[in-house]
C-alpha cells in the first residue's frame, strides 16, 4: 500500500465494536515480548501474525495492536504503510507477486506481468472477482539468477515464460511449498467449547498454507 493520509475528524473505527484480534492472536503477539527490549519492537512480528490470522491488517486491528504494544495507532499506520507486504484491505486467496527489478526485467519479466494481467483480467493491487488471486509487483525477490521470478503466496516460480502463465494459474497447487514451512508467525487455532462441553478447534482464517479468501468471506458475510 502507499502512504495514507487520514482525515483526523473522521471516525474510522467504532469504539464499541467487538475486538477483531482473538485471544490466540494476542497471546502469540505477547509471546514475542521477551525477545526484544521494547514492546514497540514487536510491531513487525505483530503484522505478520495478524495478517496470517485475518488475511490483512484492518484499521481496528491496528488500533488493537497499538494498544497491545503501548504505542499510538498513528505509529502503527506509519509503519505498516511503508511495507508493501502487508495488506490493509482484503486480498485474494492467493497473492501473485511479480518481480519488477532489473534482472527479471531484462529476462522478460514485463511480458510475463502483462500475460498475468491479461489472463487474470486485473491490474496491480487488484483482486479477481472470484477472490482467488490478487496481483502485486515487488522489487527483487532475491532469486535474480533465475528470472523472471514470481511468488504465489510463499511459493517461488522461476524462469517463468509468458507461455507458462496459463499452466501455472491452472495448477491448484501453484502455492504449495515443497519445503517445510515455518509457523513462527502463525496464530494458533482458537479453542472454544461446544454445546457438548468438548473442546473444538476454530481454524484461524489465513493461517497455514491453505488460506481462505478474505474477499469471499466478506461477500458471504454481507
Ligand atoms: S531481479 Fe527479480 S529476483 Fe532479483
Amino acid at each position: 500500500m502507499a502512504w495514507v493520509t487520514l482525515n483526523r475528524n473522521e471516525q474510522i473505527c467504532d469504539p464499541d465494536a467487538a475486538p477483531v484480534l482473538s485471544e490466540a492472536v494476542r497471546a502469540k503477539i505477547r509471546s514475542f515480548f521477551d525477545r526484544y527490549d521494547t514492546k514497540r519492537a514487536v510491531l513487525l512480528p505483530a503484522f505478520h501474525i495478524v495478517q496470517n490470522a485475518l488475511g490483512y491488517v484492518s484499521f481496528p486491528a491496528m488500533v488493537e495492536i497499538a494498544d497491545l504494544l503501548e504505542i499510538h495507532p498513528s505509529e502503527v499506520l506509519d509503519t505498516i504503510s511503508f511495507y508493501t507486504h502487508f495488506w490493509t484491505h482484503p486480498k485474494g486467496e492467493k497473492v501473485i507477486t511479480a518481480c519488477r527489478s532489473i534482472s527479471c526485467e531484462v529476462m522478460g519479466g514485463a511480458v510475463v506481468l502483462e500475460e498475468l494481467k491479461n489472463r487474470l483480467g486485473i491490474g496491480e493491487h487488484e483482486t479477481t472477482p472470484d477472490g482467488k488471486y490478487s496481483l502485486v509487483t515487488e522489487e527483487c525477490l532475491a532469486c535474480c539468477d533465475y528470472g523472471p521470478c514470481l511468488l504465489i503466496n510463499e511459493k517461488l516460480h522461476q524462469r517463468v515464460k509468458p507461455e507458462d502463465v496459463g499452466s501455472i494459474l491452472a495448477d491448484e497447487n501453484n502455492d504449495t511449498l515443497s519445503l517445510e514451512r515455518s509457523d513462527l508467525f502463525d496464530a494458533p487455532p482458537d479453542k472454544k467449547t461446544s454445546n457438548s462441553g468438548a473442546e473444538e478447534e476454530t481454524v484461524v482464517v489465513g493461517a497455514g498454507l491453505s488460506s481462505t479468501s478474505d474477499v469471499q468471506e466478506m461477500k458471504e458475510s454481507d
